[in-house]
């Protein structure tokens, strides 16, 4: 794959790559995103192919600004003032879809929703911008891996089956937009992500539970497959000593014996810094060959709600 770089000619071979169908890898203040033309059925197909994703898992369209998302999508009062209050940022936004909508169905299997947000990274709006057309991207990973923070990660799990990556450096906020849908007026979070539920209960009050019952499929995420950002190794939640033969993930201070590979998430055990490192770590950890990843508890407050998501899911059972 061709490693493009920040700058014009950057953006432009992006957006030249983009608009003949192919595939380009950009990075968001999220994780990177695997772009392509949302309103090319090929480009899109290729993203499901390149990935080896189900093809019932639907893909997030990125657009501009909220103008190019109320084309596309039906805005209720609460979707359009969580639009306004954290637009551009790692917020998605599940809304019925517009009639005529140009958006390939491939890229909404099954649906009459879709799911939307504008990234806040200058490199993935600079794209947005010069190509004139919404981008479906879903995380530029092998479907079930790590979601990638760089464009080393990128590369390492990509090579050969896409055009190319722009490199903006490690991604800010390290872990996937919060997936939401609005149901009868309430925020309903189908993915905890880079918003926490505390700013979005600022603004949206009361958050309902997604929890199974009449609403599950309404409600539901079909990303949200219980094994999921699985590395090579096992993964040993909330550890308070390291066993032989472990490597272990850190939080904060203080520090079991030294028994095998350590790195720490956050040794002042700040949740925002734990999250920028969270699958940066994780793979070098897996790199050094270990059978298990031990990983320290994480409080389950404001980025820790979403950082224990992926970790359990990390650790889920993947039938093998
Ligand atoms: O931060 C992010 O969200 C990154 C960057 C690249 O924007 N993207 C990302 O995409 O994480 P992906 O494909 O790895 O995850 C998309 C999630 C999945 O859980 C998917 O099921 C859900 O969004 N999703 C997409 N469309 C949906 C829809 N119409 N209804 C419900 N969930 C949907
Ligand atoms: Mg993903």
């Amino acid at each position: 794959m061709r490693r493009l770089h920040e700058g014009l000619g950057g953006i432009e071979a992006a957006s030249s790559l983009l608009a003949h169908g192919d595939l380009v890898a950009l990075p968001t203040e999220t994780v990177y995103g695997l772009a392509a033309d949302a309103t090319n059925a090929d480009a899109v197909a290729a993203v499901f192919a390149a990935k080896g994703r189900p093809a019932h898992n639907p893909l997030i369209i990125h657009v501009a600004d909220l103008a190019g998302a109320e084309a596309l999508g039906r805005f209720d009062d609460l979707s359009r003032a969580l639009a306004h209050a954290f637009w551009p940022g790692p917020l998605t936004l599940v809304l019925d879809v517009m009639a005529d909508c140009p958006i390939v169905d491939l890229a909404r299997p099954g649906g009459q929703t879709l799911a939307l947000r504008v990234p806040a990274h200058p490199l993935f709006q600079a794209v947005l911008k010069h190509l004139g057309r919404p981008l479906a991207a879903p995380s530029a990973n092998p479907s079930g891996g790590l979601s990638p923070t760089s464009a080393d990660h990128v590369q390492a799990g990509l090579d050969g089956k896409i055009a190319a990556v722009l490199d903006g450096g490690p991604c800010p906020v390290g872990l996937e937009s919060t997936v939401l849908r609005v149901k009868d007026g309430i925020a309903h979070i189908l993915r905890p992500g880079g918003l926490t539920r505390e700013r979005i209960e600022a603004v949206a009050g009361r958050i309902g539970s997604a929890l199974p019952g009449p609403d599950a499929k309404y409600l539901s995420s079909p990303g949200q497959l219980l094994s999921h950002y699985a590395p090579r190794a096992q993964v040993r939640l909330n550890a308070t000593q390291m066993k032989p033969n472990e490597a272990l993930l850190a939080f904060g201070p203080d520090m079991p014996q030294k028994l095998g590979p350590v790195l720490n998430l956050s040794p002042k055990a700040d949740l925002t810094e734990a999250a920028s490192h969270l699958f940066d770590y994780l793979k070098r950890l897996d790199e050094t060959g270990v059978g298990v990843i031990a990983v320290m508890p994480i409080p389950d407050m404001g980025l820790g709600e979403a950082i224990n998501d992926r970790l359990k899911r990390a650790a889920a059972d993947r039938g093998r």
